[in-house]
């Protein structure tokens, strides 16, 4: 499995512990965010994990910035993409189960760090439901 992963300067703390899990699970990581604390502008570091999912350079993504809204607004604009923004396990499981999520937003600044991996590990077992869900997610593009 290849993760894309990305952040703004919100993010950077919870990406580095993502990044670390994830390789500690022996998952292929490509990391577009920035590792700094100055300021950017978050559509820089998600779009490219947006397209490497779009594109399926990469199987699943996740972003991560203070809210995670304007991380799951940037990567929705792309296609095939379905981001979803989660703030705790049981929204992740269901982003998985109903929604065929295949972006988990973070917002770094509303959860704690340790919700947050729990949140990452939901993600990455839980798997889509099918059935009645893959007829919806099958009308959510507008083309
Ligand atoms: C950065 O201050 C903050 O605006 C950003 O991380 C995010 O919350 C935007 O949606």
């Amino acid at each position: 499995m290849k993760i894309s992963i990305g952040n703004d300067h919100a993010g950077t703390e919870y990406k580095l512990a993502i990044v670390g899990l994830l390789k500690s699970m022996n998952i292929e990581v490509v990391n577009h965010g920035t590792d700094g604390s100055d300021s950017v502008d978050y559509p820089d570091f998600i779009h490219p994990v947006a397209s490497d999912v779009e594109t399926n350079r990469a199987d699943l993504g996740i972003i991560i910035c203070g809210t995670g809204n304007g991380a799951s607004m940037t990567a929705n604009k792309h296609q095939g993409v379905r981001a979803a923004l989660c703030w705790n396990r049981e929204i992740v499981a269901l982003a998985r189960e109903h929604n065929n999520a295949n972006i988990l937003s973070l917002p770094a600044r509303f959860i704690s760090l340790s919700q947050a991996l729990d949140m990452v590990k939901i993600f990455l077992s839980t798997n889509f439901e099918g059935g009645r869900h893959e007829r919806r997610i099958e009308k959510i593009p507008c083309s």
